[in-house]
Parts: C-alpha cells; structure tokens; sequence
C-alpha cells in the first residue's frame, strides 16, 4: 500500500498545501495511506480536523519512524534538503522542485536515491491539461497581478459616465499572452480596461483578440521567434531591441503594464529598459511577474513595490501564495490526475511509458534523468 506523506511547507512565505481533505479522500479511495503533518493546510484555510475527517493520520516530522513508512512525498514546493535527506530510499519525491540548473538537488537526489518528479517539465499535451500545475497557478498569478495594479493605479479601470464629466478607461498592456498573460488579459477586460497584448508566437493574436483585447504585432525583422512544445524559444537581442522600440509608443500612454514573458529556464526577457520608464506617467503601475526570472522591467525587486519617478513597480512574485486556499486546491487536483494512473490496488509504480512521466521524472532511483537541465553548466 502506498504512504503518502503531505508536509507543512518548509520554503519561507509559501502559504499553500499539496493536497486537501478532497484529494486526500480520493487517494485513501484508491487503496493509499496518508500523513498529514500536523498543522499543513492551517494557512491554506484547511484545519487539521478537516484532514481527519478526510482520512488522513495527523503527524509529526520529528517522528523517525514517518520517514520509514513514506513511499511518496507530495510538495508544493521543494522541500528544504535537510527534510529530503530523512526519505528512504526508492521513496518518490513530486511537486515544483525547481529543477533548472539545480546541482543541490541533483546531488541530493542522488546521495539518497529518491525517485523525484519535476512538475515544471510536464510535456505540454492535451492530455496533461487536469495535471498542468504552472497553468493553474499561472492562472492565479494574472489575475492577482491585475487586482494588484487596479488598486495601486490611481485611476479607475472603466469608462464612467458620471454627472461630473466622462471619465476614460484605463490602458492595459500586457506583455506575453501565456496562461498568466491571458488570464491578465480577461481580468482587465472585465474591469472595463482597454487592454493591448504583445507576444512573439503568431498562434497568440487569435487568442488574444478572441479575448476583445488588442495585439501589438512583433517587430518586422529578419528573425523569426519559434517555439517549441508551446513555448517561446529565446530571441536575440537584435530582436528584443527592436521589440522595445515597437512598445516604447504603447508605454508613454499605458496606466499599468502586467508583464509575464517568460522562456522556461532562460533569463526573462528585458521588455522595457530605464529610458522606456521614464517615459512611463506618472502614477502609472508595472506588476513583473517574470522578476524572478530577471524581470521584463527595468528595476523590479521580487516582492518590493519601488516608487521610480512616479512609476509603481511591483515586483509580482509568489502570487499564488496570496490566494493559498484555491491556489492549493487546484494544485492538489493537479497531482491527483497525474498520480491516479500510477496507482493500481494502493500500489503506486512509476511507468515511465506514460509521456508524461517520462518527460517530468528528474531522477528514477537516484539516477538523474536530466543530468542537463539540472547541471548549472547551462547558459542564460
Ligand atoms: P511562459 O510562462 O513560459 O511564457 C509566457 C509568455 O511569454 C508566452 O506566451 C511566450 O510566448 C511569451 N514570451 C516569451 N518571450 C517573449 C517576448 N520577447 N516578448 C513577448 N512575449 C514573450 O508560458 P506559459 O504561460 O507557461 O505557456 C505558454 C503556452 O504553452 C500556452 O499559451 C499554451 O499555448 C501552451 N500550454 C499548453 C498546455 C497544454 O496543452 N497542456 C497547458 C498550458 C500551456
């Protein structure tokens, strides 16, 4: 039968769980066991008592004795190494590990012989969709990155028609139209925004104007940005170069810019620079969700909102985190549909025939899998 084994998360300001007293059920249904550590879901909105009720056995992780019956530890994010060690080996270790160029985690996945599955690097097919955790919490971040920006823009988002006089609506760019950007972009048209989108991927401006939002074509140059599996491939600077110039028009008259572009496990890439800023209004608002990543804007800080010359800028990092109970409920979701196949009568084996299995595991027995995603040799 296999443990499983649902931690508090030890990375600091993460707020969500892996799974919820739903899924939870659905695992015991299929013939699992699972531990809850003891207090997991409080800052997710779910009680211990609600993980009880579920099925789930509340537990310590000061008890050894846990760490030899888990098979199979689900997390949202990694768990700090010092955790990982404590798993026996062969146990299996899924959730977004942050994987590129991570050498920390290779070496540790392979001192201990964990079995560890990536989420980040599910294959994006139709049939990974229920599974697609960077979409549903992707998702989450466009709309709070929106709500951010309505209340620090100091002007409404419709168009009024007030005895006082008319009042525009405000301009929204957005820019890379993914599963973020596109949810940034429907939440600025339900507030009554005019929202224009620019994106290097031909097949986004159906998307996009499906939307009622507007699409900036990408600069007329020799280079044509591809991609691959869905995603952009990275352009040169030759490009992004003259991507800036393309934007810089759209910018002067923007009131908030939601920036999302992003190449996975590449730098992100820098949409607007200091020149482009100071052009920018004052009390206009920047929300970079791609700041971890290096940014898309000039000057972002993760999780700092920075006045520069009049302009906001909010670096938009760990949205998900701010919206933990749903943002925890999709993600739980997200593993139960990718786990369910591997389970047959409580057992759970890893079968490498499912692509996507095959495409996300990172280590099978402490064997890496991807030795060059997660060697920090490769460049930016
Ligand atoms: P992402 O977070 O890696 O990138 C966000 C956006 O930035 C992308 O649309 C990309 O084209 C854009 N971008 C990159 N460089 C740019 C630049 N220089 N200027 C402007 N935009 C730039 O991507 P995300 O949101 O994770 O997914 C991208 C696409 O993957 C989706 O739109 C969809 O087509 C596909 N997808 C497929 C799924 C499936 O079939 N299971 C699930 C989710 C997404």
């Amino acid at each position: 039968m296999a443990r499983f084994l649902i931690p508090l998360e030890s990375s600091p300001r993460e707020t969500r769980v892996s799974a919820t007293p739903e899924t939870i059920k659905k695992f015991i249904d299929l013939g699992c066991e699972v531990f809850v550590e003891d207090g997991a879901g409080i800052l997710a909105g779910f009680s211990n008592e609600s993980f009880s009720k579920a099925g789930a056995q509340l537990v310590s992780v000061g008890d050894e004795d846990i760490w030899n019956k888990t098979d199979v530890l689900l997390c949202v994010q990694k768990p700090n190494e010092k955790f990982i060690k404590f798993l026996k080996q062969g146990s299996f270790l899924i959730g977004l590990l942050a994987p590129y160029r991570n050498n920390s985690l290779s070496e540790c996945l392979k001192e201990n012989k964990l079995s560890a599955l990536a989420l980040e690097l599910l294959p994006r097919i139709s049939r990974a969709q229920s599974s697609d955790a960077l979409s549903s919490q992707a998702n989450i971040s466009g709309y709070k990155a929106v709500l951010l920006a309505a209340s620090a823009l100091d002007r409404y988002f419709p168009m009024l028609m007030t005895a006082a006089g008319t009042v525009q609506p405000a301009k929204v760019i957005v820019l890379g139209a993914g599963v973020a950007g596109l949810q940034a972009v429907a939440t600025a048209k339900r507030l009554g925004a005019v929202v224009y989108v620019s994106d290097i991927r031909p097949a986004v401006k159906e998307q996009v104007e499906s939307l009622g939002a507007r699409f900036i074509d990408p600069p007329e140059i020799t280079e044509k940005p591809s991609e691959s599996g869905g995603y952009a491939r990275q352009v040169s600077e030759e490009f992004l170069m003259a991507q800036r110039q393309k934007l810089i028009d759209q910018l002067i008259e923007a009131d908030v810019v939601i920036c999302t572009a992003q190449v996975p496990g590449k730098k992100a890439p820098r949409l607007i620079d200091e020149e482009m800023l100071d052009k920018m209004r004052y009390g206009s608002v920047v929300v970079d969700l791609a700041v971890e990543q290096g940014g898309n804007c000039y000057g972002t800080k993760p999780r700092e909102t920075i006045l520069r010359n009049g302009v906001n800028l909010i670096g938009g990092s760990d949205l998900p985190c701010s919206v933990p109970n749903h943002a925890s409920a999709l993600y739980s979701r997200n593993l139960l549909a990718l786990i369910n196949p591997l389970i047959t009568n409580g057992e759970l084996i890893i079968n490498t025939d499912d692509e996507l299995i095959d495409g996300s595991l990172i280590s099978q027995d402490g064997e890496i899998r991807f030795p060059e995603v997660l060697s920090s040799g490769g460049e930016d």
